[in-house]
């Protein structure tokens, strides 16, 4: 029988490669879209004959009744969110208002429309640790967010294991660490860099302004972690779950890997505000510091512990870190514009 997924968010990185899965396995794909005055289903152009797209929003609970009521998923992916860390401290009530009570919106139109054997999954996030004192995390670890989206995520993640309590419903919440691709936001870390990197390989004189070069994240891919989300929705009983490397780099080292792909060495020179990453070769400035893409608030370290997904859904990623760098580089030269 083909099954029927629903997923929200389907237009953003994680959304693109977890339809490309889901058709590979033959289900029937539904995605959730928002209304935007510009494109915003790029990343979908290479599926776009074989899905179906539904206006919609997280923060209109009646829309996503009917939503629900006409698709009847068998599956639903929650991918929809403002995802980016640090526009969440500019929009606290609107990340609040889609990241949390979206999800509420979702679990308790299941529950109207009692939809007892659809199975939900969440997108929930290494950022619900914080600035946990335990290294590296699992899915017994305490939460200490210290972002208004770890917040948010957090409220989700409690939400999820309360319908599962309540009404039996199988939700289960992936925990998943950072995961990136050629598919990423651009005002993420690692594409802010591998774009870069492109330009400057291409002849641009531009120079790379970050922000806390310090901290560190455990950088997986997204193709491995959409894998994993599938895995969690194909257990007879709904869980938790880490997905992460178990290994963690700090932003410097990005730069820095992303740079030697076209074989240029940065040499740090300097100090916090004033530290700037210079071509060994040339003496070129690479890479300066501009406060600005500083946080109110920084989460300095993730490393996380897959081992509950390794051993329960065989879950472990395929692909390198140094792997994931090359591609996303080799992608923005190749699609580089002035
Ligand atoms: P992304 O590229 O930013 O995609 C977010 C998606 O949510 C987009 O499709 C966006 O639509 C949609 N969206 C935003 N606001 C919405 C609203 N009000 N109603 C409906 N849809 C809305 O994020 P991602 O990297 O794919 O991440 C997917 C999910 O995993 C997110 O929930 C994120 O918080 C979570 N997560 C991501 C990571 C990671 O490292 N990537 C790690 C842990 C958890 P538009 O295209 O119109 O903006
Ligand atoms: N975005 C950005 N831009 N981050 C910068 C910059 C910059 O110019 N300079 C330094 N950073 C640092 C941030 O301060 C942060 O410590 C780190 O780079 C990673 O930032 P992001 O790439 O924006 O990712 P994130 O870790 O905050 O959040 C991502 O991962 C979470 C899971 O841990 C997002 O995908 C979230 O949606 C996800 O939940």
């Amino acid at each position: 029988m083909t099954k029927r997924a629903l997923i929200t968010g389907i237009t953003g990185q994680d959304g693109a490669y977890l339809a490309e899965l889901l058709l590979s396995k033959n289900y029937d794909v539904y995605g959730m879209v928002r209304r935007s005055s510009t494109n915003n289903k790029e990343r979908l152009n290479h599926l776009k004959n074989d899905i179906h797209l539904i206006d919609g929003d997280l923060a209109d609970g009646g829309n996503i009744t009917r939503m629900l009521n006409t698709v009847q998923p068998d599956e639903i992916y929650n991918l929809g969110a403002q995802s980016h860390v640090g526009s969440s401290f500019d929009m606290p009530e609107f990340t609040a208002n889609v990241d949390g009570l979206g999800i509420l919106r979702l679990l308790e139109s299941m529950r109207t429309l009692d939809m007892q054997d659809t199975k939900f999954y969440q997108a929930s996030s290494s950022e619900i640790f914080g600035n946990s004192p335990e290294t590296p995390l699992n899915e017994t670890s305490p939460f200490l967010p210290c972002s208004p989206y770890g917040v948010a995520k957090l409220y989700a993640y409690w939400t999820v294991i309360n319908y599962r309590q309540a009404y039996d419903f199988y939700a289960c919440n992936g925990i998943l660490f950072n995961h990136e691709s050629p598919m990423r936001g651009a005002e993420f870390v690692t594409r802010k860099i591998t774009k870069a990197v492109a330009g400057i390989y291409h002849g641009s004189k531009e120079t790379l302004k970050l922000g806390n070069l310090n901290a560190k994240r455990d950088w997986g891919h997204a193709r491995d972690y959409v894998r994993g989300m599938w895995m969690m929705m194909q257990m007879d009983q709904a869980g938790d779950y880490v997905l992460a490397t178990g290994e963690t780099r700090s932003v410097r080292k990005f730069i820095e890997a992303a740079f030697a792909y076209i074989d240029i060495q940065i040499e740090w020179q300097g100090e916090s505000e004033n530290e700037k990453g210079i071509n060994k070769k040339t003496g070129d400035i690479l890479v300066e510091i501009d406060p600005n893409f500083y946080r109110p608030n920084e989460l300095h370290c993730l490393v996380g512990d897959a081992k509950k997904a390794n051993k329960k859904l065989g879950w472990s990623p395929e692909i390198s870190f140094n792997d994931l760098v090359a591609e996303m580089v080799a992608h923005d030269i190749e699609v580089y514009q002035k």
